[in-house]
């Protein structure tokens, strides 16, 4: 079809990887995020790149290797305060910007990116 989405937009998979890779780039130097993280990202950073590429229309790859997302279920184990969630974004958007992706799939993604992270929040602040 000729549906033009986010995802191929973008320019699809290997953007995806290009942004994954430079958003965990910053996790890593983020004291608020990187308590929460496993020390080695490989497997997270693999995990984030399929799920974005089907949350913004691509090949569903998630879901062919992990089955039902139930992101809010999966975060459950870690304490995702309102400042984590802020560091978050703050990390996706410098993600963005830095690999290039201009509007108006720079908006689209972090409105989206955002009522999910709202939807992780599950612990106050301490
Ligand atoms: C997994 C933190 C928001 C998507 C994880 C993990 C942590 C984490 C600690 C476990 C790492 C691992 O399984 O290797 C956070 C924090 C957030 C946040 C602090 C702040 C709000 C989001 C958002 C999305 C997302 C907004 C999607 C747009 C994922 C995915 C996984 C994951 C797909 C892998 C789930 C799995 O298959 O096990 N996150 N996350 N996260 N996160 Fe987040």
């Amino acid at each position: 079809n000729n549906i033009e989405t986010v995802y191929s937009g973008i320019g699809g998979y290997e953007k995806i990887e290009g942004i994954v890779e430079t958003f965990y780039g910053y996790v890593k130097e983020n004291p608020i995020l990187i308590p929460l993280f496993p020390d080695d990202l490989t497997e997270t950073m693999h995990k984030q790149t399929l799920f974005l590429t089907q949350f913004f229309g691509g090949p569903r790859l998630y879901e062919a290797e992990r089955g039902h997302p139930m992101l809010r279920r999966r975060h459950l184990p870690f304490p995702i305060t309102p400042s984590a969630r802020d560091e978050w974004l703050a990390c996706m958007k410098l993600a963005l910007i830095e690999n290039q992706v201009e509007e108006p799939y720079y908006t689209e993604m972090i409105e989206r990116m955002t009522l999910t992270a709202n939807h992780m929040m599950n612990t106050p602040e301490s």
